[in-house]
């Protein structure tokens, strides 16, 4: 498949989705995200893809939705393009997806990160939903996950005065996992994405969707889940596979079944 803006590399057992319109530092326009949903769907479908990254340039992540694609909108208009359902589709995605970000993650950018479901940042990176300052408020999940991520407190900080907050105070506040120099951001996301592709897939599926049931379900109904989730590993080959090779000391050779 070909696309305008972005570009999809594979490696090994990884891929890696790259934002490219650097001239606007990654805006995400209609044409961009409808790419960036379609590609995340094929790498999902794939089974020689086991994690994803997402990343932009050094510049940026991504600084926001396209302000001038909808600045003339009516809410009509916004409401018939309808365009931030298509993040839900990002949500459904079962393959790991690790953010690797640089520069601006603003707005949309920030919101885009915090979809995905690890973060690694550069020290350069800058996090923050400035929606308030062009008069309007976070629209893809802004309100919900960042505050599921760093509080109440911090989040009313970030999208009430709409300051950004660097690459340090992000993982503080537990809105990202790692920070590293500049020149090692992608490399650092491909080291993680190598060791959880190297992992069993079925089990790394299903512990994923574990972890987001959290999100969305009482403690009993997560820990239910999760149970569930569990028990059914034990009809992957994967299973007496890991455990066999533990108990034989070797290394597991994962079928993906
Ligand atoms: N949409 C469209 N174009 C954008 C953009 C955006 N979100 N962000 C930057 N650009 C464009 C600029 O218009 C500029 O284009 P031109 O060269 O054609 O003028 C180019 O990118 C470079 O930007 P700047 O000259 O502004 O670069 P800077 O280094 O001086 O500033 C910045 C960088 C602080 C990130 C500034 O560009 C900025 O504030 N951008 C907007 C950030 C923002 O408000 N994001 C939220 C968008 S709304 C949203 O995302 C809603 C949602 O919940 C999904």
């Amino acid at each position: 498949m070909s696309y305008t803006h972005i570009i999809v590399t594979r490696q090994d057992n990884y891929a890696i989705l790259q934002i490219n319109r650097p001239d606007v530092l990654n805006a995400l326009n209609i044409k961009l995200m409808e790419e960036l949903v379609a590609a995340l769907e094929v790498l999902d479908d794939d089974d020689a893809v086991h994690c994803i990254i997402l990343t932009g340039n050094e510049k940026a992540f991504a600084a926001g939705a396209d302000i001038k694609e909808m600045a003339d909108a009516s809410a009509m208009e916004m409401l018939k393009r309808d365009q931030f359902a298509r993040w839900d589709r990002i949500r459904k995605i079962k393959k790991p997806i690790i953010a690797a970000v640089s520069g601006f993650a603003l707005g949309g950018g920030c919101e885009l990160a915090m979809t995905c479901d690890m973060v690694i940042a550069s020290e350069t990176a800058k996090f923050g939903q400035p929606e308030i300052n062009i008069g309007v408020m976070p629209g893809a999940g802004g309100t919900q996950r960042l505050t599921r991520a760093v509080g109440k407190a911090k989040a009313m900080e970030m999208v009430l005065t709409g300051r950004l907050i660097s690459a340090d105070e992000a993982l503080r506040w537990g809105l990202i996992n790692k920070v590293v120099p500049v020149e090692y951001y992608l490399e650092e996301a491909k080291v993680w994405a190598k060791e959880i592709a190297s992992k069993a897939p079925v089990a790394i599926r299903l512990a994923k969707e574990s972890v987001l049931k959290a999100f969305d379900t009482t403690i009993e109904g997560g820990l239910e889940f999760e149970r569930k989730n569990f028990y059914l590993l034990f009809s992957s080959e994967d299973q007496k596979e890991g455990m066999k090779a533990f108990v034989g000391k070797r290394k597991p050779e994962w079928k993906g079944k």
